[in-house]
């Protein structure tokens, strides 16, 4: 309807607030001068009063055209944007505003040019009666209830289907107008108005009223607060599932379906393993251990850091190879994992705490091993209560090298984009960089930066000094990249790029625009000085390089479709209150696992209605972008494991089911996932045997 500026959906929302919020106030301030309009001092004032109030209703009722504007800008964003606005939020405003149009308009009208003889005289019973008939009181009434309820709407956003909540709010808004529609009326059954209640009647009326709205809320809030406690012990199999759009699969719980109905054993995810024989190409031992470290600026981590290192140790493998990778844990009391986010290894060796294994405790070692099936950049992390533990230092980059490494003088740089929180506070950093690094690189030399965001919140880096190529996205190659110069990258948690450039005859900077005065100096002489870039366009990966054939795409039958709509409300997870980040509404465990069969073909919709990007990273598997914000793909094709996308976008994506197991698909602002934006991937058939919970000594994320 409208071209959506991704930039402007913050101030858009708040637009649409500000509408629904200034229409509950003049309402309710109209309302209440409505109401008290029959004991105006004397005819003449109600005469004036009724004329600042025909006023007010038109002015009042010019909100609801208004805020159909902001809804329609919202609409521009994408249907799932406005949807609930337009019909549960509208109604609710714009019909009672239809009847003071049609029922109290006129009236009032009436009373603004009433003859009035006295101007000293009181109004008379029959004036008052009129001024107090429900008529002329009831719709502003109503509004102003409509206007409430539609706020609330907006805080606790529904999500689609919306017939039955729609339904439901108009029950409650059409009850409460009822009641008080009694009330009105009584007020004029005699043969005068009945006089406003005051001292203590008034007071007992407000009392009831408002402990009855306390009692509702409290109900509310302690049912929401009990069932968001997570059991001492929970197996990931308990949570409801969902088929999103698609064909019915069969359960997945400890025994699955079978030929004729009989329950056969389903496949444990303890099961589904890398190569357990056979001599390793690449053999690694991660040792985590406490310890205290410091950033290049001398500020000091209290750290949990692996081989001493921080951040870990660069695993560098071959395409090809079998890697094994021994856990050993020597902290105090740190239980960890070790989860190889973005390869596609089989689930048992995914490394999910209390999902594809158990935590290895401290004094306990636990070995992984998988067949480097992809090439490019990627990460370790643990997976045992990540935000806290990958924050802290448990983590490192994981290079998957081609056959052909490219040429022999290639100089990389890996650099891991990390906040610590510090002695000093918290501080940004470039591996423990948080000072000017200075690099010597003969001009000439092909170079090579691998760049993760091991942070929680999208980073902008910018490399000036040179045109550069983005050869990679999450360690899938971009088909035929071309050269670009004064562009900002964006790059959300968890994600990665690859910056490919030659060596010029001067310095390069590449910066983190969170902290441009740290970053990377390269010189071809150990001399010169380069300022960061920090203004510049954004990188478009959708249209970047050339298109090339993919395995299934837009035009593609899907077997099944999933829509995950990302928001905000305030309310519980696991007994605590916070404004939550949901999905579908939801906090886990109680968004519904998506369920799917191996071979299909998968399409999830992203919406992010919420107020902040989403990193959203799928485990197990590598998802191609259909689309975003509506328009396709015009570049290369985009293979993503992490997708951020940001609060007013919309993303289409695709996945094939071909890695059975049971898969995280999580928020990778860490902070997000612990408060409960954390969804499975289960293939039918398959369970997992591990347990999470504070019993058992697992905290997944
Ligand atoms: Cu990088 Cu589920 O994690
Ligand atoms: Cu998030």
């Amino acid at each position: 309807m409208f071209e959506p500026s991704i930039e402007l959906y913050d101030d858009q929302v708040n637009n649409d607030f500000t509408v629904a919020i200034l229409q509950l106030i003049f309402w309710a301030v109209l309302a209440r001068r409505l109401y008290r309009l029959p004991f105006s001092k004397t005819a003449h004032k109600l005469r004036r009063s009724s004329r600042r109030l025909v006023v007010g209703v038109v002015v009042g009722a010019l909100l609801v055209p208004a805020r159909l504007f902001t809804i329609l800008v919202m609409g521009g964003y994408g249907p799932q944007f406005a949807a609930d606005r337009l019909w549960i939020g509208l109604p609710l405003v714009a019909v009672p505003t239809i009847f003071a149009l049609v029922l109290t308009l006129p009236r009032l009208r009436r009373f603004a040019v009433a003859e009035v003889a006295d101007r000293q005289a009181p109004p008379t019973p029959e004036q008052r009666l009129r001024a107090a008939a429900p008529a002329v009181t009831l719709p502003a009434r109503a509004m102003t209830i409509g206007a409430l309820i539609a706020f609330a709407r907006l805080i606790f956003a529904p999500t689609p289907p919306l017939f039955i909540p729609a339904l439901l709010t108009f029950a409650v808004a059409g009850g409460w107008i009822l009641v008080l529609g009694r009330r009105h009326r009584a007020r004029t059954a005699g043969v005068d108005v009945r006089p406003m209640p005051r001292g203590g009647a008034r007071t007992r009326r407000n009392l009831v009223g408002t402990v009855t709205v306390l009692a509702l809320v409290a109900v509310y809030a302690a049912w929401d607060w009990q069932t968001s406690k997570l059991p001492d012990s929970y197996s990931m199999m308990d949570h409801a599932m969902t088929y999103g759009d698609g064909p019915e699969v069969s359960g997945h719980g400890h025994l699955a379906a079978g030929a004729g109905g009989a329950k056969v054993p389903s496949v444990s995810v303890a099961d589904l393993t890398g190569p357990r024989t056979g001599v390793p190409d690449k053999r690694f031992t991660l040792t985590a251990t406490d310890a205290r470290m410091k950033l290049s600026s001398s500020a000091e981590v209290d750290a949990v850091v692996f081989n001493g290192q921080l951040p870990g140790p660069e695993l560098r493998v071959r395409e090809g190879d079998l890697v094994e990778v021994t856990l050993v844990n020597r902290t105090r009391d740190v239980p960890t994992t070790l989860h190889w986010h973005g390869v596609d290894v089989p689930n048992a060796e995914d490394g999910v705490a209390g999902v594809t294994q158990d935590a290895v405790a401290p004094g306990k070692s636990h070995t992984y091993r998988w067949v480097a099936g992809q090439t490019g950049t990627y990460w370790y992390h643990s997976h045992q209560q990540s935000s806290v533990q990958v924050r802290r230092g448990l983590f490192g980059p994981l290079v998957i090298e081609k056959a052909d490494p490219g040429p022999a003088n290639l100089k990389e740089f890996t650099l891991a984009a990390h906040v610590w929180d510090t002695d000093k506070g918290e501080i940004s950093s470039l591996n423990s960089y948080d000072t000017l690094r200075r690099e010597t690189v003969p001009a000439g030399t092909p170079v090579r930066i691998r760049l993760v965001n091991s942070d929680n919140f999208l980073k902008t880096f910018t490399l000036a000094g040179v045109p550069f190529k983005v050869t990679a996205l999450d360690g899938n190659d971009v088909n035929a990249p071309t050269e670009l110069s004064k562009v900002k990258l964006p790059l959300g948690g968890g994600g990665r790029y690859d910056l490919e450039f030659v060596m010029p005859a001067g310095p390069v900077r590449f910066a983190d625009l969170a902290a441009p005065d740290a970053g990377l100096l390269i010189t071809p002489d150990g001399k010169g000085e380069l300022a960061p870039l920090l203004e510049a366009p954004d990188f478009d990966p959708t249209r970047y390089g050339s298109p090339r054939p993919t395995p299934f795409g837009p035009g593609s039958d899907f077997d099944r479709s999933f829509q995950l709509i990302l928001d905000n409300k305030p309310g519980f997870f696991d007994g605590t209150p916070y404004y939550l980040w949901t999905v579908n509404g939801s906090v886990f465990p109680h968004i519904p696992m998506l369920m799917v069969r191996e071979g299909e073909l998968v399409k999830v919709t992203v919406v992010n209605r919420s107020f902040l990007e989403h990193p959203l990273h799928l485990h197990g598997h590598r998802v191609l972008v259909l689309s975003r914000n509506g328009k396709p793909v015009t570049g290369s094709p985009v293979w993503l494991d992490t997708v951020t996308v940001v609060d007013g976008e919309t993303y289409e994506l695709a996945f094939k089911a071909d890695n059975p197991g049971v898969w995280m698909d999580h928020c990778h602002n860490l902070e997000h996932a612990a408060m409960g934006m954390t969804i499975h991937l289960a293939y039918e058939n398959v369970h997992t045997p591990y347990l999470a919970g504070r019993a058992t000594g697992n905290v997944p994320e």
